[in-house]
């Protein structure tokens, strides 16, 4: 099959690579010329586990193209739509301008039995619009417009694309559906279940699949709260609450809250498509709120754990991106934390593995580090706010000797009170049973390095 991709972002070209490895001929086109030329010299614009391997064997093997702009957009079979559908400034609707800007462009072009598929996450009726737009600039053409939502996860994206749960296919027409089962065919293998529904069902899908993920991460960040008011362990109740087959374990981690490129605004997309179908749907109402004061909230832990005040204090923050195994630091807890923490008067010095340079635009003034030993310098305390795998076994001693007073405000988890006890850290989590030994004043730098 040939197949153009249109936007070459952790969508479009994940979708792209697995298409390529699959067989198809594959074009991604993406109008970032900067990132086109990168691509075309090797480099991955992105950090994603696998995905420089996977593109540099499809490009070697003549089956995945990368392009500005194509002229070839007439061959394909397939062109799927992989924009972004940020957050509309001012009113939390999804933006559909990279979605209807994409849809024109491509329409002088599309051969006339074309498939248009949507792979961004899009509203309920979008579909219907692009099928207007594409029939009032090509009355002569039979093309469909598809709805084929993307579930794949950022750090896990080749994986989640090649193994998927389901693939889900919204269109009513035959032809249209054929051309899908064909380029899905390879994936039969593996026999993950394609559901074939109707556009609008397909668009409600992805909205309502994150919702309700975004719901049960809030939902047991909530239990954490009162697990610290009543002297119980979250870990031990998600894990007695996971077990049940109807819950499942997954989503169930507490921690600073939600955030990255997709709930947050599909949670506010979804919320504005019912408010103007006239239907409220409460429980997400609050998801989002309780998701939103959160975040910020994080910053009351660390203030805490340094008995009532950051301000003239050092806090080393190891994680900046909203999750580990990506560069992404869209809507990264870390950043409202930082900034909370910046406002209460404390000096932040920041590390993460991937996501220093997305960050920097959004905290210019944290101290950004080259190392998680380099960040915690002189630190009052640290706060684990990605669990990166390099975070889960820092060398606590080497930790204690630099820092200037023993504090873990351990966001994520990862360590246990009894092993910071031994090691006479002051220790915080979230939703866990705290070490709050009495911690000695600063240390000077002379003392420090006399350790
Ligand atoms: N990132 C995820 O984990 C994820 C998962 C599932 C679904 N989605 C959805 O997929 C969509 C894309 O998300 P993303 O994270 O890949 O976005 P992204 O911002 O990483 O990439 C979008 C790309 O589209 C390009 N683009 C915009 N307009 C274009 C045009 N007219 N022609 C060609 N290229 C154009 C941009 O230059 C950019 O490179 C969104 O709707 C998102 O909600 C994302």
């Amino acid at each position: 099959m040939r197949v153009t991709m249109i936007g070459a972002g952790y969508v479009g070209l994940v979708s792209g690579a697995c298409f390529a490895d699959f067989g198809h001929q594959v074009v991604c086109v993406d109008k970032d010329a900067a990132k086109v030329a990168a691509l075309n010299r090797g480099e991955i614009p992105i950090f994603e586990p696998g995905l420089a391997e996977l593109v540099d064997a499809n490009v070697r093997q003549g089956r995945l193209e990368f392009a500005a702009a194509s002229d070839r957009i007439g061959e394909a079979e397939a062109v799927f739509i992989a924009v972004g559908t940020p957050s509309r400034r001012g009113d939390g609707h999804a933006d559909l301008t990279y979605v209807y800007d994409a849809v024109r462009e491509i329409a002088p072009q599309l051969s006339p039995a074309a498939v248009v598929v949507t792979k961004s996450t899009v509203p309920v009726g979008t579909g219907d619009e692009i099928e207007r737009i594409l029939r009032a600039a090509r009355p002569d053409a039979e093309i469909q417009v598809v709805s084929n939502p993307e579930f794949l996860r950022e750090g896990a994206a080749i994986q989640d694309f090649k193994h998927p749960d389901r693939i889900v296919v919204g269109t009513d027409d035959a032809r249209a559906r054929a051309v899908l089962a064909a380029i899905y065919r390879p994936l039969y293998l593996n026999a993950p279940p394609i559901i074939y529904v109707n556009r609008r069902t397909a668009e409600l899908i992805k909205y309502a699949a994150n919702a309700f993920l975004a719901t049960k991460i809030t939902f047991i960040n909530e239990i954490a709260d009162l697990c610290e008011q009543v002297g119980a362990d979250i870990q031990d109740v998600a894990r007695g609450m996971g077990l049940d087959n109807r819950i499942g374990g997954k989503f169930l981690h507490a921690g600073p809250g939600f955030g990255g490129s997709c709930f947050p605004k599909d949670t506010s997309a979804l919320l504005k498509t019912a408010h103007d179908h006239g239907v409220a749907l409460r429980i997400v109402e609050s998801v989002a709120a309780v998701n939103e004061q959160r975040k910020r909230a994080m910053a009351r832990k660390v203030v805490a754990a340094l008995d009532g005040s950051v301000r003239g204090k050092t806090i080393a923050v190891l994680g900046l991106t909203f999750k580990p195994n990506t560069d992404d630091t869209r809507e990264s807890p870390a950043i409202p934390l930082i900034t909370a923490l910046q406002d209460l008067g404390a000096t932040v010095r920041g590390y993460d593995p991937a996501g220093m340079e997305q960050a920097k635009p959004q905290l210019p003034a944290v101290v950004y580090c080259n190392s998680a030993y380099s960040a915690v310098e002189g630190a009052d305390a640290v706060v684990i706010a990605t669990e990166w795998e390099q975070f889960r076994a820092l060398d606590l001693a080497r930790l204690k000797r630099v820092m200037a007073r023993p504090v873990i405000v351990d966001l994520r988890n990862i360590y246990g009170a009894d092993e910071m006890k031994r090691a006479n850290f002051r220790y915080v989590a979230v939703g866990r049973p705290a070490s709050i030994e009495a911690v000695p004043g600063p240390r000077s730098q002379n003392e420090r390095s006399s350790a």
